[in-house]
């Protein structure tokens, strides 16, 4: 059974008269690395907000078909139990970091499903090394460089263990030297822990090698 499921899927955003995805229809199994590209406001960001059920759960709008991802319908849960099995990483990293240090944010997470204490620290020693950043983890985030607070919100979505990671544009405000390097995690992460991830990326000679398939919303 494929990891992710997208069928007849329309949506148009509210207020809006025209929809912004008509009929889309793909899926995803297990262990994939996908790529997601396509011409400026074809709607990858929208689909991506599909894929973690912010669509429509908190946005709205009027949403016709299915999205089914590791198994759940994505309008019939919460975003906060889907984001458990979706992690959804956006463009700017500093708005997603709020934390005084890496540590920190990188334990947010588990904190809040209130693992037990020691769970808690497996995790975030674990994500910190996969992403390979556990020198950074007493710096505070505001203090990094780009790429590594990108690294900081893999890590902290990691922390989730989620099956599937949903990139929207890590790389768009890297130097090309920082954005290897996170996408060089991306295909570790794929390749080691089989972690299915679906990636929107405009730098096509830097990713187009690591996909196993390319999708174009249209
Ligand atoms: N929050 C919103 N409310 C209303 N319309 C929106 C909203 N977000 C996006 N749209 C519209 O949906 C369409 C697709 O936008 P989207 O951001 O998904 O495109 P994109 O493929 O990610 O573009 P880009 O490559 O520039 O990031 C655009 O026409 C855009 O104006
Ligand atoms: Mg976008």
């Amino acid at each position: 059974m494929p990891i992710v499921e997208v069928r007849s899927l329309s949506y148009t955003y509210p207020g809006s008269t025209k929809p912004t995805l008509t009929n889309v229809n793909f899926s995803v199994e297990e262990g994939e690395f996908i790529l997601l590209t396509g011409p400026s406001g074809c709607g990858k960001t929208t689909l991506c907000r599909c894929l973690n059920g912010l669509i429509p759960n908190s946005y709205g709008g009027e949403f016709n078909g299915q999205v089914i991802v590791d198994g759940l319908v994505t309008t019939e849960h919460p975003v906060y139990e889907i984001a458990q099995h979706v992690g959804l990483v956006f463009q700017n990293p500093e708005n997603e970091l709020f934390c005084t240090s890496v540590e920190r944010e990188v334990a947010f997470g588990p904190e809040n499903l209130a693992l037990p204490r020691e769970e808690i620290r497996k995790r975030v020693e674990e994500s910190l090394a996969m992403v390979g950043i556990s020198h950074l983890r007493d710096k505070s985030p505001e203090e990094l460089s780009g790429g590594e607070q990108q690294k900081v919100a893999i890590a902290a979505l990691l922390a989730m263990k989620p099956k599937i990671l949903v990139l929207d544009e890590p790389t768009a405000n890297l130097d090309p030297a920082s954005a290897q390097s996170v996408l060089n995690v991306l295909l570790k992460l794929n390749e080691e822990s089989g972690v299915t991830t679906i990636l929107v990326e405009h730098r096509l000679e830097m990713v187009a090698h690591m996909a196993h398939r390319c999708a174009i919303p249209q």
